[in-house]
């Protein structure tokens, strides 16, 4: 979940003024209060989907630690262009970073963004301790992509596709498979949506063989429609100032054929036994939306009738097992 504490660093600041410029439409976040981290890098919070778009520690430190890292850009040959789908772009903190990475190691990138909402990009492109931490020429990409949607240099070339991700990921030519997926969206509760099996199994087809889908969530949900597409999980380690023994997030990776070696990293494990049996409790349930049209309260009403008839073990006693004296 996207921690709500960090809200305690609010300095609130309610962006009026801001709304007049981009209309807020009845899909969009709301209203969008900010707020600065503790790595000195400035964020947003939805008072649509109460909640804050990255974590106390930091939006930059998040963005490098839960996406970046975990991607091994190093694998790749620089003579070949790799292939990401950014979905949920937001303020744009994971394509700065990939940029980042991806120029210092001279590696192409043709980048794909899914995002609802232009406001957070346009916000966080006005704040100088936004635009301070990126290159010229990474502003100038974020620039092109808020005014043109797109953008090709040298190097790298990117599209974006406004509107809700469920309906724009298939207007992705189904020729693009990526290398990298990363899914961002706000938290299962909040945005269930996004976490659906069938969104997440759309997002699984467009990988290739080898490739990652990467996120923050660790939610059985989550992972066991990941594991019914066919994904391979791996539990991302806890980053400084996460607890330890849990985890910071999930590695899916699509095997390829005749390889079953998916190589170890510092970065994560495989799924401990205390995540494996997580895997059997009612909190496995999928979020459903077979026709990518609920609501997040129907998808969420329509998830607790189906733990509430499930013969699944109850996801309390899976806690009491393994936290006895919490
Ligand atoms: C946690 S924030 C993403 C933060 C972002 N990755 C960054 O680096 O700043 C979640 C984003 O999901 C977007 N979002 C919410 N519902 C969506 C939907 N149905 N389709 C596409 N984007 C959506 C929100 O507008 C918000 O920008």
């Amino acid at each position: 979940m996207k921690p709500l504490q960090s809200l305690t660093l609010i300095f609130g600041i309610i962006l009026k003024g801001f709304n007049n410029k981009v209309p807020k439409t009845e899909k969009s976040l709301g209203e969008l209060s900010s707020y600065q981290t503790k790595d000195g890098t400035f964020s947003l919070k939805s008072s649509r989907f109460k909640e804050a778009f990255h974590s106390q520690a930091g939006a930059l430190y998040e963005s490098k630690n839960k996406f970046i890292f975990p991607s091994h850009i190093e694998r790749f040959n620089p003579n070949k262009e790799l292939f990401v789908l950014d979905v949920c772009v937001g303020l744009g903190y994971n394509l700065g970073s990939l940029l980042k990475e991806s120029m210092t190691r001279s590696i192409n990138i043709n980048w794909w963004g899914l995002e609802l909402d232009k406001r957070p990009l346009v916000l966080a492109l006005r704040q100088k301790n936004f635009t301070n931490i990126w290159s010229p020429l990474i502003n100038q990409i974020l620039k092109r992509i808020e005014s043109q949607s797109e953008w090709v240099s040298k190097s790298s070339k990117g599209k974006i596709l406004w509107g809700d991700a469920r309906a724009t990921v298939s207007l992705i030519p189904k020729t693009i498979k990526f290398d990298l997926i990363y899914l961002d969206a706000f938290s299962p509760m909040q945005c269930p949506e996004l976490w659906s099996i069938e969104f997440l199994t759309a997002l699984t087809r467009k990988i290739k063989p080898g490739g990652r889908l990467i996120t923050y969530s660790r939610s059985a949900a989550v992972r066991r429609s990941l594991r019914i597409a066919g994904m391979e999980l791996k539990s991302l380690l806890p980053i400084k100032g996460e607890l330890k023994g849990w985890s910071s997030g999930t590695v899916a990776i699509l095997p390829e054929c005749n390889k079953n070696n998916i190589k170890n990293s510092p970065k994560w494990a495989s799924l401990s036994q205390m995540e494996e049996e997580h895997l059997l409790t009612r909190a496995s349930i999928p979020f459903r939306d077979p026709n990518g049209n609920k609501n997040s309260q129907e998808i969420l009403s329509d998830r607790i009738k189906e733990q509430s008839c499930s013969s699944l073990e109850s996801t309390s006693s899976w806690q009491r097992r393994w936290w006895p004296c919490q």
